[in-house]
């Protein structure tokens, strides 16, 4: 058993990163809805409690609030934001209406030589005093602190930027520690797991392998899983860490709808089927997925298409194997968080997403979920610790529609063609041009790149000729949660040689253009 922290999710942007941080520190945590009942607490036994950011004004009546158990159970409480706005407030102190916002960098001064802040610095001002740089979010602010609190920090305009029980081992910070623009958030939330909680840090990819192992073993006994094989990260770990548990009981479908990248189906069958020895079965539906496609050009139709027939070439290919009982997906966590917010936000459709998970419950199987609890970060070191290419595992996203939604309008076979070769073109640019200032490839430099085939002609010429061809356009973006992202400054003389190798080698394309927008407005496909 490891010991846990548990954070209490008020609906802040940046719970995850709570978590993350943490787990980046090696203790296991979990966030969990901040409604959860006494039971579920105390089964949970975390070794300390966090209390999320937040959106709404604890001087709201009917705003969320903590169940009393977390200031019960005797372990160590930190309220961020809301979190430590509603600890005063159940506690006994007082909070303010904010009537302006403070968004952005504060600095902070450090008061009383708390046992959270002793130590933690920045800088010392004028007068000799402690000085923090962090980040600030917030309108309400604490005004009375409740008994037994002291005060942690100060800023002129918030005077009670954090507050300390030290005995009751309470904290309150104004700011967020999870933000990187935190300079020591990672010392602060250190400070408070590893030593205030005691928590030990055995949370570590190696050893998780063990551990997973053991738990899908006795989880499957004797009986056979299949798995949706995309060729992603999620998929592929996923696969990788369940042929380690389960072996030969363990049969993955790789369907090809032919909107895949250039030589993606040979690789996905050369890690895992040759040099795994996995079981996999290559379906080459690209026929039907094409035929379907005839003629829609419709950006939510083409989605909606792409995802039946993926579920019903599964299906088809999961009837046949009759010995099958489970069925594994490589859900992550985010995705469980995010799943379970859904409907409490009713957060608008921009697009409806198609994954290999959501696989209809007609087939009968029992699912099998071995990456749930991990972040992305983690299931690629994983990844990377069950022996798959490091190249694979650390790859940019790739979406589950696959070209389909990066040709605009109707997707045609030669469409597709033409884009993967002048995608390759771009992505093996981006890999091997090197930025000297951080000695990084702007492959790794970027987090999402890949080209749009435009099914618009435009003249051009070339040699005594003129030409009349179609347009590509290049997008890079730079994000850390791809919720928002902005278009990547890339150097001028890798797109020039990129764009003169795309007219050079792919006949049919004559013109690139490069996406100069950023997320939001738009989006990063393009539909
Ligand atoms: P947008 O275009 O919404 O994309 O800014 C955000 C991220 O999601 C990826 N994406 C998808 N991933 N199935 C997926 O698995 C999908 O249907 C899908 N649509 C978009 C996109 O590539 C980007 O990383």
């Amino acid at each position: 058993m490891h010991d846990k922290i548990l954070i209490l999710d008020f609906g802040s942007q940046v719970t995850q990163l709570i978590a993350r941080r943490i787990r980046e520190s090696h203790v296991y945590s979990e966030i969990h809805p901040y409604d959860v009942d006494e039971v579920f607490i105390r089964e949970f036994a975390p070794k300390g409690i966090i209390l999320s950011g937040g959106p709404n004004s604890v001087t709201e009546a009917g705003s969320p609030r903590a169940p009393q158990i977390v200031f019960d159970l005797g372990v160590p409480v930190l309220g961020i934001c809301y979190g430590m706005q509603t600890m005063a407030d159940q506690l006994g102190g007082k909070v303010e209406l904010g009537l302006l916002r403070e968004f952005g960098y504060a600095e902070v001064r450090a008061h009383n030589h708390t046992s959270f802040l002793n130590d933690i610095e920045d800088f010392r001002d004028a007068d000799g005093h402690g000085m923090l740089k962090v980040w600030m979010s917030h309108g309400d602010k604490v005004a009375d602190m409740p008994a037994g609190f002291r005060l942690m920090a100060s800023t002129p305009s918030c005077p009670i930027a954090a507050m300390a029980d030290d005995e009751r081992r309470f904290y309150g910070l104004q700011w967020h520690p999870e933000v990187t623009h935190t300079v020591q958030g990672r010392a602060m939330l250190d400070r408070f797991v590893l030593e205030l909680c005691g928590a030990n840090p055995d949370w570590e990819m190696g050893h998780y392998i063990d551990e997973a192992v053991d738990k899908i073993r006795e989880q499957v006994g004797d009986e056979h899983v299949i798995l949706g094989l995309s060729g992603g990260v999620d998929s592929s770990v996923a696969a990788a860490l369940l042929h380690r548990a389960i072996g030969d009981q363990l049969t993955c479908v790789f369907v090809d709808h032919g909107l895949l990248r250039l030589n993606e189906a040979e690789q996905v069958m050369s890690t895992f089927a040759d040099h795994l020895g996995v079981k996999v079965i290559h379906v080459d539906a690209s026929a039907e997925f094409l035929s379907k496609l005839a003629g829609v050009s419709d950006p939510e139709a083409k989605r909606k298409i792409i995802g039946a027939e993926f579920v019903e070439v599964f299906q088809a290919e999961a009837n046949k194997l009759t010995d099958a009982k489970w069925l594994a997906q490589g859900t992550i966590y985010p995705d469980v968080i995010e799943s379970a917010g859904k409907g409490k936000k009713g957060a608008h459709t921009i697009k409806s997403h198609h994954n290999v998970g959501g696989l209809p419950e007609t087939l009968n199987l029992k699912l099998l979920e071995p990456l749930r609890e991990l972040f992305k970060d983690e299931v690629r070191e994983l990844g990377v610790k069950l022996g798959l290419p490091p190249a694979m595992v650390y790859r940019h996203p790739f979406p589950g529609p696959g070209l389909g939604v990066r040709i605009l309008g109707e997707v045609k076979r030669e469409f597709a063609e033409l884009l993967r070769r002048a995608d390759a073109i771009f992505i093996e640019t981006l890999r091997t041009t090197i930025d000297q200032e951080t000695g990084k490839s702007w492959y790794d430099l970027t987090s999402q790149a890949f080209a749009v085939f435009l099914p618009v002609k435009s003249v051009g010429v070339m040699g005594d000729g003129r030409t009349y061809e179609y347009v590509v356009a290049l997008r890079a973006v730079q994000t850390l949660d791809f919720m928002t992202a902005q278009w990547a400054h890339l150097p001028h003389e890798l797109l020039g040689h990129v764009s003169n190798r795309i007219i050079n080698e792919v006949r049919g394309i004559n013109r690139v253009v490069y996406d100069i927008s950023g997320k939001p407005p738009a989006t990063i496909e393009w539909e």
